[in-house]
């Protein structure tokens, strides 16, 4: 039997907590023989709903699931302690009339807190993937907080925005999703990310060949994923969840897996400079593991068209960075 891994999850009784933590527990991610130890996070309020999610997985009697540990946000340094993945779903929702730069200033103190506890009492291959939004920018707090974890730990998701993009092109193309690869996000997970269709393949074939109606892709399409998470909002009076927790569990499954030779996964990382990307910012690339180490593929060519998109969601990113930068070290 395999010594068991630590996973926490902040906001584990909200809308993406509640359909993340019953798939972690299944040993869908981390394989039949692994066992994990859940570590759910919520706000001192949410804890007796948090309770019943326990009582829940106790329920479910899932033979890799071999402990439960609750966690307030009052104590993340006892929450997160010894936990090979951190996953940060929790932060304070965008409320009627708040800008963006005001969510990023109401949740950037809570991931100060974050980096600081994951640096302090996490294992030390600890893995962080981020979700609660601005998910980029917080991200980014919280690796500043933690200068001695290695910057390649660190994640914030734009899978959804990947998937929500090769769903669009099956559709549009008549292939099934399994045959659409290579299908990027650059940038910020918000209405400035680009979606790159133009290194995307449908069957192994670029997709402007593919979909000859350019302009739905670079209109349609591109606008369709930019702002799919305001459209779920607007159908289901709630904000994407199940597909949100679909999202977060792949990039783990990306992550921890080799990459196929014919695809590639997205993933807001830590830059390099690649691409001409601030070194340092949380940006999103299109992105190879051999399940150890990850790396941003290179020479992948943009016209003038992709690298106006481009050039927005990093003016954005970086207009992001300054509003925080009083919480950066
Ligand atoms: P929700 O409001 O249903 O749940 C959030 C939970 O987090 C609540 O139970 C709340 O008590 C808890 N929480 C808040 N602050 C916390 C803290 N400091 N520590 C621990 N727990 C805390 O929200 P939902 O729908 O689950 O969404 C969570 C986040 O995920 C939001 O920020 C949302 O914008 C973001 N999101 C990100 C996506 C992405 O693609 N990156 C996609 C969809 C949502």
């Amino acid at each position: 039997m395999k010594s068991p891994i630590r996973v926490a999850v902040t906001g584990a009784a909200g809308q993406i907590g509640y359909a993340l933590v019953f798939r972690i527990a299944s040993g869908e991610v981390f394989g039949p023989d692994q066992p994990v130890i859940l570590h759910l996070v919520e706000l001192p309020q949410a804890l007796g709903a948090l309770t019943g999610v326990e009582m829940e997985l106790d329920d479910c009697a899932f033979p890799t699931l071999v402990g439960i540990k609750k966690g307030s946000s009052d104590d993340l340094q006892d929450a997160f302690a010894d936990c090979n993945y951190v996953l940060c779903v929790g932060s304070v929702p965008r409320k009627a009339g708040m800008e963006r730069g005001d969510l990023i200033k109401v949740n950037g103190p809570i991931f100060v807190e974050t980096g600081e506890a994951i640096q302090a009492t996490a294992a030390k291959d600890v893995k962080v993937l981020v979700v609660g939004n601005p998910c980029n920018t917080n991200c980014l707090i919280a690796m500043h907080n933690a200068p001695d974890v290695p910057r390649d730990r660190w994640f914030a998701m734009t899978r959804l925005d990947q998937n929500r993009a090769l769903s669009q092109i099956a559709k549009q193309s008549g292939a099934p999703v399994s045959e659409v690869k290579k299908l990027a996000i650059w940038g910020n997970h918000s209405a400035t990310q680009f979606p790159d269709f133009f290194h995307a393949e449908v069957n192994g074939d670029p997709v402007p060949e593919v979909i000859e109606n350019h302009d739905w892709l670079k209109g349609e399409f591109i606008e369709t994923v930019q702002k799919r998470g305001a459209a779920i909002i607007q159908a289901r009076g709630a904000s994407s969840a199940a597909s949100a927790a679909n999202a977060a569990l792949h990039t783990l499954k990306d992550i921890i897996a080799p990459t196929p030779e014919d695809d590639i996964f997205s993933a807001a990382i830590c830059s390099d400079g690649s691409y001409g990307i601030d070194e340092g910012l949380l940006f999103s690339f299109p992105l190879t593991t051999d399940g150890t180490t990850h790396s941003i593929v290179q020479g992948w060519e943009h016209d003038e068209f992709a690298q106006q998109k481009i050039d927005a969601t990093l003016k954005e990113l970086r207009e992001e960075r300054d509003t925080v930068k009083d919480l950066l070290k």
